[in-house]
């Protein structure tokens, strides 16, 4: 699903060693956006009014949704990316699988996810995975890594507290 970016105009390669043209590229991103709409419209955020829908691209094209959910407890709140992911975890999907998370808010801004997210999607998902925020106006290209550079991980069979 990922596509390099980087690469030449024609044949473009992604990680998961399939390859796809720049049309099938922007069909996959279209599909995610109108999924993640779909997801957004679940949300439940009477409280900031703020709703966000995630989803998770996995490489054989099947996608997990998510939306956020909040509390009157504010801290509470769950963000729609954490949503999606822990629901794939939920599912059993294997993480590996999962090639590009599109995230969607309906407003003319592209919001970037928060650092919570960020540190959950260091857990989870490889450095070079595409995040791609996309709202009404616009929207922005990230990987996981350039999201959160230098993301906390500790090796826990080597770390000894004492
Ligand atoms: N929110 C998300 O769902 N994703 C983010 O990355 C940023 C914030 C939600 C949390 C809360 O329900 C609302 O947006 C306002 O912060």
């Amino acid at each position: 699903m990922y596509l390099d970016l980087s690469a030449d105009r024609g044949k473009l390669y992604c990680h998961t060693q399939q390859t796809f043209n720049m049309s099938e590229f922007n069909s996959n991103l279209q599909n995610a956006k109108q999924l993640a709409i779909k997801a957004a419209a679940q949300a439940y955020a009477p409280y900031s009014r703020f709703k966000v829908g995630a989803v998770l691209t996995l490489k054989n094209g099947d996608t997990i949704s998510g939306c956020n959910v909040e509390n009157v407890s504010y801290g509470l709140s769950n963000c729609a990316e954490r949503t999606a992911l822990f629901s794939a975890i939920a599912q059993g999907v294997d993480v590996k699988d999962i090639a590009q998370v599109t995230i969607y808010t309906p407003s003319d801004e592209v919001y970037s996810p928060c650092g919570a997210c960020r540190q959950v999607m260091a857990e989870f998902l490889s450095a070079e995975t595409p995040v791609v925020s996309t709202s009404n106006g616009g929207e922005q290209h990230w990987t996981v890594s350039s999201l959160l550079p230098h993301a906390f991980h500790f090796d826990i069979e080597n770390y000894r507290a004492d």
